[in-house]
């Protein structure tokens, strides 16, 4: 880290994880032991994360600091991976403003209507995210960070564009055609909907940070829905401004969507233009690692084991992480990942064995 705004008493600042094996990989260099945790670790994979929510709502556990803390570090436990991370979700920051959200259980974010009108913009825009209400986050991410030692904490956020595709939509969809509608029809709206997620998953993600997060990922789940035209003239600079918050605080940033090979050298842009010194991009399965690296020159990445191969015979999956490891030597440094989340019915003892055979390379 070359400059930095956070505290002593912080794990980076401190020494507690300025070593990690997973810090040392985003600032581009190559740990004694490769890197690896899985996004979606902390949930439905594991039996004590479904014996701990029994009974208890997903926003409402996210909420509770002692309860969120418990999740984040299960698999952590369990799995023996080099990085927690926080167990929380991309539309807490929304709830936490006072949007009616809810998170339907194998559905997803769910909004109490659709924002799509200029009037229904404006309505949500005047809405701010008062600092007190992010207490129990940081509440939280200290309780985490207190019991995690050496093992570093990624924070997260969702990116602007995929937490208004929610939002415009007013539910999941599959090609987040309202928001795309949006964008064109009417600029102005969604420009102001864009700067005002911004803010509040750049709140969301300074708290984290402040309370102990040695790393954050933005999460563009939805970006590769996107033309490159679009994503540069009218998603980029909302992302860029939702990393701008920590940029200060000189923690590594990692920026990940899914489907967007053609997004890659844009994303990255992102990450310069915000300030965040020591930073990786995040690779989905779709785009071989090695080919990732061609096209981002000198730049660490994370992923990109697929998703699908955990189910598939032992066999299968571990010819498939000695090939991600191997077309990841391309890049600077490289953390390894899935190349998006922990699908629910994984058995997670497949999880431990996939960590203990990277820790072996
Ligand atoms: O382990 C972790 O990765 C940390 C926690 C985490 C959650 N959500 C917990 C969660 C993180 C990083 C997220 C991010 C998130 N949330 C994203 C970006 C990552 C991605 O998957 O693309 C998105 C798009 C969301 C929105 C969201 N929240 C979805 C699509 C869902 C799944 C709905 C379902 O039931 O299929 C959620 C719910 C959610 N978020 C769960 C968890 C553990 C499941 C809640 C449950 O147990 O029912």
């Amino acid at each position: 880290m070359k400059s930095t705004t956070i505290a002593p008493a912080h794990p980076l600042a401190d020494g507690r994880t300025s070593a990690a094996p997973l810090v040392q990989a985003l600032r581009g260099e190559r740990p004694s032991r490769t890197p690896i945790w899985f996004m979606r670790q902390a949930g439905r994979s594991l039996p004590e994360y479904r014996k701990v929510r029994a009974g208890t709502g997903m926003l409402e556990s996210c909420l509770r600091p002692e309860l969120a803390s418990e999740i984040t570090l299960q698999p952590v436990r369990r799995h023996g991976v080099d990085a927690a991370v926080f167990f929380s979700d991309i539309v807490v920051p929304l709830k936490l403003a006072g949007v009616g959200v809810d998170i339907k259980s194998g559905v997803g974010p769910v909004m109490d209507q659709p924002y799509r009108t200029a009037d229904d913009v404006a309505r949500l825009v005047s809405r701010g995210l008062d600092d007190a209400a992010l207490e129990p986050i940081r509440e939280a991410v200290a309780l985490t960070v207190a019991e995690l030692g050496s093992t570093p904490l990624v924070g997260f956020g969702g990116a602007p564009f995929t937490l208004a595709a929610y939002l415009v939509e007013g539910r999941p969809s599959r090609d987040h055609l309202a928001a795309r509608t949006l964008m064109h029809a009417d600029p102005a709206t969604w420009d102001a909907l864009v700067a005002w997620t911004a803010d509040l998953t750049g709140a969301f993600l300074r708290a984290q940070v402040e309370a102990g997060a040695s790393a954050v990922q933005l999460f563009d789940s939805w970006a590769g829905s996107l033309s490159l035209a679009d994503y540069t003239s009218r998603v980029a600079a909302s992302s860029t401004r939702a990393l701008a918050h920590i940029a200060d605080t000189g923690v590594p940033g990692i920026h990940f969507g899914t489907g967007t090979g053609h997004l890659l050298p844009a994303m990255r842009s992102v990450l310069v233009s915000a300030g965040i010194a020591d930073h990786a991009v995040g690779i989905d399965y779709r785009t071989p690692l090695d080919e990732a690296a061609d096209l981002l020159p000198g730049v660490p990445l994370q992923g990109n084991i697929d998703p699908a191969l955990l189910a598939a015979p032992w066999d299968v999956l571990e010819a498939h992480v000695r090939d991600v490891v191997s077309r990841g030597l391309k890049a600077p440094g490289h953390v390894v990942n899935l190349g998006h989340g922990v699908p629910p019915e994984t058995d997670p003892t497949v999880l431990t064995r996939v960590v203990e055979l990277v820790h072996s390379l």
